[in-house]
Parts: structure tokens; sequence; C-alpha cells
């Protein structure tokens, strides 16, 4: 077999596995659940986060979702392209998760960040996951809020080695 077949062979392989993680990922893009608290709901949150590629920003979302049910929250938790991502009446929180990319958060959560139109009254909390805790995509994505006048309560970028008690700590932040 000739160098440039097993070339494109590879190339090939390569365009279709990428071309399965976008899809893989557009579609967490329109996912949405509901988490319920097992007595009386004391509020209403919604976390919207990119699915991205890996699972680390959805799994922060789930553990802040999580922490704020037992604390008698009802959570919705939704990609930023769902429909219940432009619902945003009725909450007191709003928290919005991204992956970084070279820097700055993903391009589906600046679009949706640069979209809102936020109700008054809820408290907003914005929180990127990547390599490393320097703040520059969370603050990326606090700039574009303060922009519109939002006023971003908490942002903070957990590195790889964040762990639950400081994704507790942020929802802790942002019920104080
Ligand atoms: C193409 C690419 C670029 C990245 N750029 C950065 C970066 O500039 N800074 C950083 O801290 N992490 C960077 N990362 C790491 C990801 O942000 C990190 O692994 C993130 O948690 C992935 O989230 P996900 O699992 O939700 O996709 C990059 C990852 C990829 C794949």
């Amino acid at each position: 077999m000739g160098i440039l077949k097993i070339i494109g062979i590879v190339l090939a392989i390569i365009m279709v596995a990428a071309a399965g993680v976008w899809l893989f990922s557009l579609s967490g893009s329109y996912a949405a659940e509901t988490l319920k608290p097992d007595g009386a709901v004391t509020g209403k949150a919604l976390i919207i986060y990119d699915p991205g590629l890996s699972g680390n920003t959805k799994n922060v979302a789930s553990s802040m979702a999580n922490d704020l049910k037992a604390k008698g929250y009802e959570v919705v938790l939704a990609g930023p392209k769902s429909s219940d991502a432009s619902k945003l009446s009725g909450y007191s929180i709003l928290m919005v998760g991204s992956p970084t990319y070279g820097g700055k958060p993903s391009g589906t959560i600046n679009s949706y960040l640069e979209g809102l139109n936020l109700p008054e009254n809820i408290t907003v909390g914005v929180y990127s996951t990547g390599g490393t805790d320097n703040n520059d995509s969370n603050q990326f994505m606090a700039d574009i809020l303060k922009k519109s006048s939002v006023r971003v309560e908490v942002s903070e970028k957990f590195g790889s080695s964040a762990d639950k008690v400081e994704y507790s700590n942020f929802v802790s932040q942002i019920l104080t």
C-alpha cells in the first residue's frame, strides 16, 4: 500500500472520529433535565453548561446541581441550545459553565451569554473548566455579562485538580 493511501486512510479515520465527537457534543447542547429535592422546594436554579468534549464541564454542573438539590432547590440542568436555556423567569439562580479552549470559553457559551436577557433579581455565577486554574475563560465570561450591566456574583475557573469541595464552595458563595 502506498504511503499516500495510508495517510489518506488515517486522515479519514481522524475526520470521522472528530465528526463523531462534534455530533455527540452538539446533541448534549440540546439536552435538559430537572432535579427535584426530596422535601419542600426552597428555590429554583438554572444551570447551563456546554457539554464539551470530555465531560468535565458537565460533571461540575451535575455536582453543583446535586448540591443545590440537597439544599432544597429544584434545579434545571440544561445545554445552551435547549429550549430551557432561554426560559429564565422563575429562577433565583443562574449558573453558566464552559470548557476553556485557547484561554476562552466555547463559542456556544460565548453566544449564549451575549444573547442573555435576564430578569431582575436573579443571582448569576459563571465557571469554566480547564487544565489550569488561572482566571482567563471565566473572567472572559463575566466580562461579557458586565457589558450588559449584569452583576456576576461568583466567577471561578476549575483546573484539572479541582474537586467537589471547590464546586460546593462555589454554590455556597452564590447562595450567600
Ligand atoms: C483544543 C483544546 C484547547 C484547550 N485550551 C485550554 C486552555 O487554553 N486553557 C486551559 O486551561 N485548558 C485548555 N484546555 C483543556 C480543557 O479546557 C479542559 O480539559 C476542560 O475541562 C474540558 O472540558 P470538557 O471535558 O467539558 O470538554 C483545552 C482543551 C482542548 C481540547
